[in-house]
């Protein structure tokens, strides 16, 4: 949810300052670029050469940058480059003054500028957090629509034991996502995906593999999720990276991939098949490496078992979508396969188009649904094609 995402972390004069060190590693590790404004008075609980560093910008505090040189901090350009703001910790005084709408400081005035969701995490000793005009103050911060990460209970800096300690970074993190995800079309929805290639062993040396880059699968698994899913990804070797909030299996063969996909498959909405499974695999491997001897060699192929075409005959109610991709006759192929393998639509593309198909980051293809309706998509990068193809799952769904 997160990924790409660009987040302006606001870090006020509390005790609680250190921990936006561990907020920013959580941001940046789930693929946010981060931007830190601090409060003079934050400088006095950690220093921005840290927050700097871990964020690899810059840190602000005032509106001028360079007196000399007439250069000034443009907080209506930060607050449009936000699409999310995270006031951790907040004070009760910046949360005072944000309630009334002060801007004596860069980081008030950036809140005043910014249109994105602003997540606001107090933190403060137990009687400041009680008192009336800290609750009112929130709950008109709550009322104009920014979100209250509420404080938690324990130990405090003052020594006394109650509210008012800054939610641990985990817990943040994990309520802007929760968040950022409430009103998706997929929520609660179950998704399995398949990616990239599948390696069939010749001996400990040799495979029979594929093209298959694995681009389309992972940028699939990604759709589903900024859709709200929880998704599963099963790949086949590649050099492709998910975020952990993917739930990743790594398997080798097409009898692994054969084996976890029937495990998974029972549990899920939609399953998509794009990876590219091997058909055939040898049918003997070799303990030992093959070594080379006078004249030619062949290799003895054996079936390997369709799993598409298993899920097809055993769906309970899943969304079945399958991939063809093919270098003739292609709509003809796609259209006896999705009949064959019993799918709610499958995804064709022809290998001969420039810019389509293995190791290209774009892709152009054609959806063919059980009724043959076919929409013919433009090239697009397979980001976009990731996405039409999630939302003609929730036509679907
Ligand atoms: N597929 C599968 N299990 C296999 C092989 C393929 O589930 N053992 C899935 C792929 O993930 C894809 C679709 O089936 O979604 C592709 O159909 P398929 O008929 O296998 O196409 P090709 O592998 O290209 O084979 P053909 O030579 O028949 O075109």
């Amino acid at each position: 949810m997160l990924n790409g995402k660009n987040v302006l972390l606001c870090v006020t004069g509390s005790i609680a300052a250190y921990k936006s060190s561990f907020i920013i590693r959580l941001l940046i590790t789930s693929g946010a670029s981060v931007k830190v404004i601090m409060t003079e008075s934050a400088k006095g609980f950690i220093t921005p050469l840290t927050l700097g560093t871990l964020s690899k910008n810059p840190v602000l505090t005032d509106f001028i940058k360079d007196e000399d040189a007439g250069i000034w901090n443009n907080h209506v350009d930060l607050g449009i480059w936000a699409d999310l703001m995270l006031i951790a910790p907040a004070t009760a005084n910046t949360i005072a003054k944000m309630a009334k709408g002060e801007a004596d400081s860069f980081l008030l005035a950036t809140y005043l500028s910014a249109k994105c969701p602003v997540f606001v995490a107090p933190a403060m000793d137990r009687d400041m957090y009680l008192h009336g005009s800290t609750k009112d103050n929130l709950d008109l911060l709550s009322k104009r629509g920014d979100k209250i990460i509420e404080s938690q209970f324990g130990e405090l800096a003052s020594g006394l034991i109650g509210e008012g300690r800054l939610s641990e970074p985990e817990e943040i993190i994990d309520s802007i996502v929760n968040e950022l995800r409430s009103g998706k079309p997929l929520l609660g929805k179950r998704i399995m995906v398949t990616a990239g290639p599948t390696f069939e062993p010749i001996d400990p040396v040799r495979f029979i593999g594929n093209r298959s880059s694995g681009k389309m699968g992972f940028a699939l698994a990604e759709a589903a999720y900024q859709a709200g899913a929880e998704v599963t990804l099963i790949t086949g070797p590649t050099n492709q990276q998910a975020g952990d909030y993917i739930r990743r299996i790594d398997v080798e063969t097409a009898e692994d991939m054969y084996q976890s996909c029937i495990t998974q498959f029972q549990d899920m909405q939609a399953v998509i098949m794009s990876a590219a499974i091997a058909d055939y695999r040898p049918a003997n491997v070799s303990d030992q490496k093959i070594k080379k001897s006078e004249g030619p060699s062949s290799i003895e192929l054996a079936r390997t078992k369709d799993v598409l075409h298993y899920m097809g005959e055993n769906k309970m109610g899943q969304i079945l979508v399958g991939f063809a991709m093919e270098t003739e006759n292609g709509i003809e192929h796609a259209k006896n396969k999705l009949k064959k393998k019993n799918l709610d639509f499958i995804v064709y593309n022809s290998i001969n188009e420039e810019g389509a198909g293995f190791q290209h980051d774009t892709n152009r293809v054609t959806i063919i649904g059980k009724d043959n309706k076919m929409t013919n998509f433009e090239l697009k990068s397979k980001k976009e094609v990731a996405e039409d193809i999630i939302n003609e799952i929730l036509n679907y769904l």
